[in-house]
């Protein structure tokens, strides 16, 4: 039995990830892959419940320290769970935000640094990374037109943080982007569902079968 391919989706606030993954996994479904979605932070039942401390409560609940390794501690739970083993069995794993989240939120917007930030998390999930890591982006009009609708609706502890934090957010994924030209690849949000999810599909297609 060879192992799946995991696969990660990325972005910032607004970029339609959640409609994305799924609509992927659609896609992988109908070539007969089997594949199983999840997401960060969760995924797993004991990542779900420190999900829960993440996301609620004020923003200073947590430092930026402690708020990096909960997502660390979430993430390696995570992957011993639910990613290693599916992998293992052959199926293909599609998460919605994974390693690239925390080295873009608390490692660049959140000021620990990029490579502390990875050193922590590779701690807690050794060699399970992406084979590929997909990140969503919108040109700076609309993403500011999402991000305001966003924050009519999103209440949640890290989606609620400053526009600055946000734009920092987007700057740390374009620079992973550049640093890793293998794995992570930046994808265009703009236009329709339908036109975002061929332009995924294209992305992963030298790892079908
Ligand atoms: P979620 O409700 O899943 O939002 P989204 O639809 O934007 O994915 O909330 C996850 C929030 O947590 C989101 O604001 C991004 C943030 N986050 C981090 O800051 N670091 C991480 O490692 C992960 C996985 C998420």
């Amino acid at each position: 039995m060879t192992n799946g391919k995991f696969i990660s989706l990325e972005g910032g606030e607004g970029t339609g990830k959640s409609t994305q993954v799924r609509a992927l996994a659609g896609a992988l479904t109908e070539r007969g892959i089997d594949c199983l979605v999840t997401r960060e932070p969760g995924g797993s039942p004991g990542a779900e419940a420190i999900r829960e401390l993440l996301l609620g409560g004020a923003d200073e609940r947590w430092g930026p320290e402690a708020e990096a390794l909960l997502f660390a501690a979430a993430r390696a739970d995570h992957v011993d769970k639910t990613i290693r083993p599916s992998l293992k069995a052959g199926r293909w794993v599609l998460s919605d935000r994974f390693l690239d989240s925390s080295l873009a939120y608390q490692g660049g917007a959140g000021g620990l640094g990029i490579d502390a930030v990875r050193a922590v998390n590779i701690f807690g999930i050794g060699d399970t990374l992406p084979d590929r890591t997909l990140v969503l982006h919108l040109g700076e009009e609309e993403g500011r037109a999402r991000a305001r609708d966003r924050d009519q609706h999103d209440g949640d502890r890290i989606g609620a943080r400053s526009a600055d934090y946000h734009r920092a957010v987007e700057t740390a994924f374009r620079l992973i982007a550049v640093e890793e030209l293998e794995r992570v690849r930046l994808i265009d949000a703009s236009g329709s569902a339908d036109e975002v999810t061929a332009r995924l599909a294209d992305a992963i297609a030298d790892l079908l079968p």
